[in-house]
């Protein structure tokens, strides 16, 4: 019993100390600090739990619950303390923090004028059916222009015109090459789209540019007519700028196509008085290019007798510019946050 009395003390006073200890630490570090000092290797409780060893047998247990007892009220002194440092420290961070303040906004992009207005347009045709279809913008003149019933001697053709590359190939200046690629791979029907890039050896103005993009379009079967060719432009363009929007077909001329047309929207401009704009050539697939076609393929799927199809092609940053009333085309190539953010 004797050695056990001092011991029992001994425990009450390193609790008593450790817990005015911790009821005075005012920071995390002071009160880790009074942690250590007594739970520690060589704190003041574990030396004497150590010292268990020179109490007597029968008191063993008895001082154990005591060491156990201290050790639960010190540990749980602890964690309240720091708990009520934590959300002292909470508080101080937030103070001065209005949570009622809206949000910074983040910057957030959009898409560029041009790839809305051909999404929009690739989505209303296929709607109709036509599915997607790609050739190669550096072309041979066979698919950019024989095959297209475009002779040597045509202007289009012009050194002047169009960028060519010393192989004889050249920059496609039109996405009508794509519809020879089609037919060459695959015989009718035929309802393709091919958007796309085109080049052409233009004064660069507010007008121009030498690069540009197109869409193309090509329905090739046995029974395709004319109405058939207004029809679906005429849908296509009440989609692409409003149901009561006029169209009219125009009698132009294009080598690979007889009859051609150019096709005129009435529209208002953002700004201006209502008036007529060329928005795209068709026509009926001349059956000089189902001939080109066939002796390309060396057969004849593509029967001038009994295949008819029309095909189009438009400007789609003709569009952009008069969806949204822009003047320069030099915008859609400038990349200037401050015109396009107006698109978002
Ligand atoms: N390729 C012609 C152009 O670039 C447009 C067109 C396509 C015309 C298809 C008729 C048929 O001007």
């Amino acid at each position: 019993m004797s050695a056990a009395f001092p011991m029992k003390e001994q425990i009450g006073f390193i609790q008593t100390d450790a817990l005015t200890q911790i009821a005075a630490a005012d920071t995390e570090r002071t009160l880790d600090d009074a942690r250590v000092a007594v739970l520690g290797k060589k704190g003041t409780l574990t030396q004497a739990a150590a010292g268990i060893k020179t109490v007597p047998p029968e008191d063993k247990a008895a001082v154990g619950q005591l060491l156990n007892a201290a050790r639960a009220a010190i540990t749980a002194a602890l964690e309240a303390k720091q708990a009520a440092l934590r959300e002292i420290a909470d508080r101080a961070a937030l103070a001065g923090i209005d949570a009622t303040l809206p949000a910074r906004s983040l910057p957030v992009g959009s898409l560029h004028p041009l790839t809305q207005i051909r999404d929009q347009a690739i989505g209303i045709l296929r709607r109709m059916g036509f599915v997607l279809a790609d050739g190669p913008e550096i072309e041979d003149e066979f698919h950019c222009f024989d095959a297209l019933n475009t002779p040597a001697d045509h202007p289009a053709r012009n050194e002047k015109d169009t960028f060519y590359f010393d192989s004889g190939k050249l920059l496609r200046t039109h996405t009508s090459s794509v519809q020879i690629r089609t037919m060459e791979a695959q015989a009718p029907p035929i309802r393709i789209i091919a958007p796309g890039s085109a080049y052409r050896r233009d004064e660069i103005d507010a007008t121009h540019l030498s690069v540009f993009n197109q869409l193309e379009g090509l329905y090739v079967g046995t029974d395709v007519s004319l109405p058939d060719l207004k029809g679906t432009l005429e849908y296509f363009f009440h989609g692409l700028f409003g149901t009561s929007t006029e169209v009219r077909f125009r009698p132009h001329f294009f080598p690979f196509t007889e009859p051609s047309f150019e096709i005129d929207v009435k529209l208002q401009i953002r700004g201006q008085a209502p008036r007529w704009i060329e928005v795209a050539g068709c026509g009926m697939v001349d059956p000089a290019v189902f001939d080109a076609i066939n002796r390309s393929r060396q057969d004849t799927a593509f029967d001038p007798e009994k295949t008819t199809g029309f095909a189009f092609g438009m400007g789609l940053d003709r569009l952009a510019m008069i969806r949204w009333g822009i003047k320069d085309i030099r915008l859609l190539i400038e990349n200037d946050v401050r015109f396009l953010r107006q698109f978002g």
